[in-house]
């Protein structure tokens, strides 16, 4: 199976940014333990702060792996052109959040990339890409 994690604007910065809400752990280290735990799953791993290289990577990648697991960062909450990329490829996508937006501002409850995806995981720290990766590999 192949399988495609990106990481919007900002989530370079885990591990350093905000940690009371993001926590300790950067992204790359978390990555090596779901590699491990998963060694029959190509896991690839993108991140962007630009919404245009999320879009071009969604087109590459989404005609042809297994699924996509997303954190869109603040995108996540104004991109329609996301939202339309997402539904525009065959591979399912499963949307994800560290946090859980819902005990959080306003602005962060609405998302516009939810109804172009297959799910909505939120709110179990890093373990929200586990979660996803483990739905689309059980299908
Ligand atoms: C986030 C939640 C978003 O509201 C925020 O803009 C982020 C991270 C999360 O993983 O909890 O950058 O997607």
């Amino acid at each position: 199976m192949k399988i495609q994690l990106i990481n919007g604007p900002n989530l370079n910065l885990l591990g350093v940014r905000e940690k009371s809400i993001y926590g300790n752990t950067d992204f790359e280290t978390y990555l090596k333990e779901l590699r491990q735990r998963y060694p029959s799953v190509e896991i690839d791993y993108y991140q962007s702060n630009v919404e245009g290289e999320i879009i071009n990577k969604i087109h590459e990648v989404g005609f042809n792996n297994d699924g996509i697991v997303i954190n869109a960062g603040a995108y996540t909450h104004t991109s329609i052109a996301i939202a339309d990329a997402i539904a525009a490829v065959k591979s399912p996508v499963i949307e994800v959040h560290i946090s859980n937006v819902y005990k959080r501002e306003e602005f962060r409850h609405h998302s516009m990339l939810a109804a172009s995806c297959k799910g909505v995981i939120a709110g179990f720290g890093m373990d929200s890409y586990r979660l996803a990766l483990e739905n689309l590999i059980s299908i």
